[in-house]
């Protein structure tokens, strides 16, 4: 047996730095204030760790900046496409794939095909965008996680598995004629970066088979869902986590991917799909909205650093090392006494900020509180996953979201474990203070996607 060692380290060197925004408690304080206490109009440059998402946020290797060199600009039929596109054919096994300059991208023009009024898409969970795409069409977005996923303390090995028992019974219910597609989201970004198993997901393609449902993967974090089944599920121990990968997308007829995350890109995405009538559709909102189909709204030098990224991805190196300092974080946070989302996810850990700060009602926003927190204290940027972000507010009544969390999303190769270190000194020095906390108003918001631009203000003391 090769030794193990406790030390968690990079599996990388340095070759580019970037300085990190210092700035004093003052400057935090003058900052956030103009940004209506709302951490998406911060300047980037005031931020010193930058944790509001794992998005876009990689540092792309040696390879990727080199495979952008190779980059061919061709309008129509590039060599960069076809070189992308086997690198998705051999990852997923589906045949028809059309690039797109981000997720979301892929959303809008998948829920433009299949959606519709009367319709309802079933999902584990909805990622916000993905939902937002899917109501816009005038159709109904369905989650049906497991129970377990909402105990956030109790830390089981699939909490990002759909409920199979719920799926069947709402089949049941509305009829499959009325259901378009089943959503499989991996990992579970809405609650808790969790992972869904290899069984759950061969159950539910198989009750979406039976149905004639098409089951699709959002791919977004589909890398760190495979390495946790490796080492969570049994019997998948010694399979090299590709071979995993690739079996969870063969229980599904197409997926929709950010790139931005497992792709380890700044920018991308693609909808890789085995229905060819779906793609004729869809290759007309492309051409409409994205561009030619060989290129999708990208450069030709985005679909190589996408296709090395995608390969890059699956070093196991990487995910061992990327996985253990996630859930060093998670270990220290909780040695703080912060509660987290048990266990942590595969891309980031989210503090359960209802328990954390229980002395804040939702409708004064416990989750964007501690954000602030964490903010003026040190720089540091988070997202809540709250009723900021899922709240109601229908005239003049608001309902909260069933969770106030505050993820803290770690960007892939961009920080090292002395980052972490230090936002777990963080966290200890908050912790001890968090009686002296104030919650937030709602002073301005949208009735879409509103945690992106709303201004709030501290709640008068
Ligand atoms: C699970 C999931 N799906 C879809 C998206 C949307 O992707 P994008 O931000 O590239 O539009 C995200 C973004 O964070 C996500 O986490």
């Amino acid at each position: 047996m090769p030794r193990t060692w406790n030390t968690i380290i990079e599996p990388f060197k340095i070759k580019a730095v970037e300085p990190l925004g210092f700035t004093t408690r003052r400057e935090r304080e003058r900052a956030l204030k103009e940004a209506g206490y709302n951490v998406f109009a911060l300047p980037a440059d005031k931020v010193l760790i930058d944790l509001l998402t794992d998005s876009g946020t990689s540092a792309m290797s040696a390879e990727q900046w080199a495979a952008l060199m190779r980059g061919d600009e061709s309008y129509a039929g590039a060599r960069s496409f076809y070189a992308f596109e086997k690198v998705v054919r051999d990852l997923t096994g589906y045949s028809y794939v059309l690039p797109v300059h981000q997720g979301r991208a892929a959303e809008r023009i998948l829920m433009s095909v299949i959606g519709g009024p009367g319709k309802t898409v079933i999902a584990n969970s909805h990622f916000d965008t993905t939902r937002a795409n899917v109501e816009v069409t005038g159709a109904a977005a369905l989650d049906l996680p497991v129970a377990e996923a909402w105990d956030f303390g109790h830390a089981a090995p699939f909490k990002g598995d759909m409920d199979v028992a719920a799926l069947k019974a709402k089949i049941a219910e509305i009829g499959a004629s009325r259901i378009p597609m089943i959503v499989m989201t991996l990992t579970n970004n809405s609650l808790g970066g969790q992972p869904a198993s290899m069984r759950n997901l061969r159950e539910v393609s198989a009750v979406a088979r039976r149905h004639k449902i098409p089951l699709i993967i959002d791919a977004a974090r589909f890398a760190e869902n495979a390495f946790l089944i490796k080492k969570r599920e049994p019997g998948f121990s010694h399979r090299p986590v590709r071979d995993i990968a690739r079996e969870m997308f063969s229980y599904a007829s197409g997926c929709m991917m950010s790139a931005k995350k497992d792709a380890l890109v700044n920018i991308g995405g693609f909808l890789a799909l085995n229905d060819a009538q779906w793609v004729a559709k869809a290759r007309e909102v492309l051409i409409l909205g994205e561009g030619f189909p060989t290129y999708g709204g990208l450069a030709g030098r985005d679909l190589e650093a996408m296709a090395v990224g995608l390969v890059e991805v699956l070093d196991e190196a990487y995910l061992t090392y990327r996985l253990r300092s996630i859930e060093d974080l998670g270990e220290g946070l909780r040695s703080c006494g912060v509660p987290i989302v048990e266990p942590p996810g595969g891309h980031a850990v989210y503090v359960n900020a209802k328990e954390f700060l229980a002395r804040i009602p939702p409708d004064r926003y416990p989750g964007q509180a501690l954000v602030c927190e964490l903010y003026l204290t040190a720089g540091i940027r988070a997202v809540e996953i709250g009723s900021l972000m899922f709240g109601r507010r229908r005239g003049g009544r608001f309902e909260p979201a069933p969770m106030e969390l505050v993820r803290l999303a770690i960007p892939r190769r961009v920080y090292t474990q002395s980052h972490i270190d230090f936002v777990i000194e963080v966290f200890s020095d908050i912790a001890a203070r968090r009686d002296r906390i104030r919650g937030l108003r709602l002073v301005e918001s949208s009735p879409t996607l509103s945690h992106f631009t709303a201004r709030l203000a501290p709640e008068r003391s």
